[in-house]
């Protein structure tokens, strides 16, 4: 295999692997050799994500959890090192969708629970992660932020604050540990087509077509991403051979950023 895309001697950690990006980058890692550690607080859908990959004969041990629990983000690494090993690749992808309305009308609960997990949630994760991957003097980690993470988010302030934070938080940790060949950087998809998007409840009248094309309006490509397209990055930002990538959040947006 290309060492590009040969993932074989690695062990891998995803949070959110119940759906979306976290399931779709599990398979993409395992079908490339990767042993997985993966999480999420939905117990079915982790299992079904973890029956497709022993059904294809990967390696994947998993844990059922809350990424802004401390002691979660704790058990997790200890669950790559005491069955694998190690720990070279971990990517905090587990999160929630914003709470839509505008910030005049912002509660202190939202805020909180926007904080609570998509941000104490990668900064927990990391602090665990790092310690290992530190030790080891080798690792990656892949932070999951969003196109809200760069600019202002109308109607979803609590979210796009969460995900400025998890920017902040990737900058600084990859200060941090650089010189202990720990590489941190961050992806910022714009709207994708996983269940947190592709959703009924974003549209009760149903037409979800109407609805992407909606949400599409004001991007170049005129078209919301495909989850593989969103993945794919992800991959090649893990790779092996992506050695000097650090403290970066690269967004993968159909060219909004050129706007
Ligand atoms: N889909 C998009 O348009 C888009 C765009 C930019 C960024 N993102 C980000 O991508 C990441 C993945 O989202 P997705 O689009 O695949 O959505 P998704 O809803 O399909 O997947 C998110 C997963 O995270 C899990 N999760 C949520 N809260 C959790 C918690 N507290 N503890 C453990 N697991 C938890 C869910 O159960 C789910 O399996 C999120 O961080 C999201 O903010 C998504």
């Amino acid at each position: 295999m290309d060492v590009l895309l040969d993932f074989s001697n690695k062990v891998a950690l995803i949070t959110g692997a119940a759906s979306g990006f976290g399931e779709a980058l599990a398979y993409a890692l395992s079908e490339r050799g990767a042993r997985l550690v993966l999480a999420d607080y939905n117990a079915e859908g982790l299992q079904q994500t973890v029956s497709q990959i022993e059904g294809k004969g990967g390696e994947v041990v998993s844990l059922v959890g809350d990424v802004s629990e401390e002691a979660h983000a704790e058990a997790l690494v200890k669950l790559a090192v005491e069955r694998f090993g190690k720990l070279d690749i971990a990517v905090n992808n587990a999160g929630i969708a914003p709470t839509l309305g505008p910030m005049v009308q912002l509660d202190a609960k939202t805020l909180d629970h926007q904080f609570s997990v998509n941000a104490k949630g990668v900064a927990l994760g990391m602090k665990h992660q790092m310690r290992v991957m530190a030790a080891q003097k080798d690792g990656a980690i892949l932070n999951v932020s969003s196109m809200a993470g760069l600019g202002g988010t109308p109607m979803g302030s609590s979210y796009g604050a969460a995900k400025h934070a998890v920017i902040g938080l990737t900058k600084t940790a990859a200060v941090e540990v650089g010189s202990m060949n720990v590489r941190v950087n961050a992806i910022c998809p714009f709207f994708t087509a996983t269940p947190m998007v592709d959703n009924p409840h974003l549209n009760p009248n149903g037409d979800l077509e109407e609805v992407n094309r909606n949400l599409a309006r004001g991007c170049p490509m005129k078209r919301i991403a495909r989850v593989e397209e969103i993945v794919n990055v992800m991959v090649m930002m893990l790779s092996p051979g992506n050695t000097y990538m650090n403290g970066i959040a690269v967004p993968v947006d159909g060219g909004m950023a050129a706007m």
